[in-house]
């Protein structure tokens, strides 16, 4: 039976971004956000988007007769959401129409994975709302539609995405590496000026480097498993900044060229090496955007935020590897 406002059901989700430690980075030919590289990531406890669903029947009276998305207060273009929510009506055989709210606790589409959070979050409380229940690879593939790496944030701990996968897996429990820290260091609060959607399209289509990377990708991401499965921290943090340089190989070279790095983004790579010159365990990673994340270790993670704090837009944020989706009704 509806509520006395139309509502049929309701779900609240909290979901993590994931930090690709080997990139995902080019989509298949076939499908929709089918990668074309592996991605190995960890998910990032001190992050988080909300996001609350309501269902409503399509002949609910004065509301709109579509799907309604409001991300940090802002009601966004519902059209960019279609196939996301089609592709769950299917799945969930309903024709119900969705009205989502989502809060996230950090600068949105600033390369912080706020779309791998914020649809793993929608894609279960979607799920929630219809009073369903999926196994995790079928929420994973679900949050793909939305954005690729949603599909590693349905899961804690450690996450391997096959290239030409539909969903992701789980490698290790957020429990597997209580010492390892992610230092973020928000350089900037603005919004991306490219998505990585049509940054990674420019890539496939016009850098001569892109078939390197795509042959490439797979012994990175092998390597990064392993180091993981070790807990090694050099031996993941070399491999990881291999991975990103080389992603942004394929990105400087594109035509125009895609450059998200910022002044503060290149003279906190290159203190690390500085850092790393002298002992100090911190490799960087870097995403479709400016923010630089260090993979360090609980002694060390207080000095990297004291190091770069003078240098950035926003407060360092020092992560543990945090868990997946949670969904509860409300
Ligand atoms: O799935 P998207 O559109 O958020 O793309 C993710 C791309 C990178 O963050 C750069 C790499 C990754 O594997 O997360």
């Amino acid at each position: 039976m509806p509520d006395t406002d139309g509502t049929i059901g309701t779900a609240h989700a909290v979901a993590h971004p994931s930090l690709a430690i080997a990139k995902y980075w080019g989509k298949a030919d076939r499908g929709i956000n089918i990668p074309a590289t592996t991605s190995v990531a960890v998910t990032l406890e001190a992050l988080r988007s909300r996001t609350t669903v309501r269902t409503r029947a399509r002949d609910a009276g004065q509301r709109r007769e579509h799907d309604i998305v409001t991300l940090d207060g802002v009601e966004q273009d519902s059209r960019r959401f279609r196939s996301f929510f089609d592709r769950i009506r299917e799945r969930m055989s309903v024709s119900l129409l969705f009205e989502s709210e989502s809060l996230n606790d950090f600068p949105t589409a600033a390369g912080l994975a706020s779309s791998a959070s914020g649809f793993a979050a929608l894609a279960a409380a979607c799920v929630g709302a219809l009073g369903g229940q999926l196994d995790p690879s079928a929420l994973s593939a679900l949050a793909r539609i939305g954005s690729g790496s949603a599909a590693r944030s349905v899961f804690g701990g450690f996450t391997r995405w096959e290239a030409g996968a539909e969903a992701a897996v789980q490698l290790q429990y957020e429990t597997w590496w209580p010492d390892l820290r992610v230092v973020i260091l928000p350089v900037s609060g603005a919004a991306k000026p490219l998505s990585s959607r049509d940054a990674m399209n420019r890539c496939r289509d016009t850098s001569p480097y892109f078939p390197a990377w795509i042959e490439d990708a797979p012994g990175l991401a092998a390597e990064v498993e392993a180091a993981v499965q070790a807990r090694d921290l050099e031996r993941m943090g070399t491999a990881a900044g291999q991975s990103y340089l080389r992603m942004f190989a394929t990105m400087f070279s594109s035509i125009p060229p895609i450059i998200y790095w910022l002044p503060e983004s290149l003279a906190i790579i290159r203190e690390l090496a500085t850092l790393r010159a002298q002992g100090i365990p911190a490799w960087e990673t870097m995403d479709a955007g400016p923010q630089v994340k260090v993979f360090t270790d609980r002694d060390n993670a207080p000095r990297i935020v004291e190091t770069f704090q003078p240098i950035l837009a926003e407060p360092a944020i020092v992560s543990t590897v945090g868990p997946g989706v949670t969904v509860s009704p409300r």
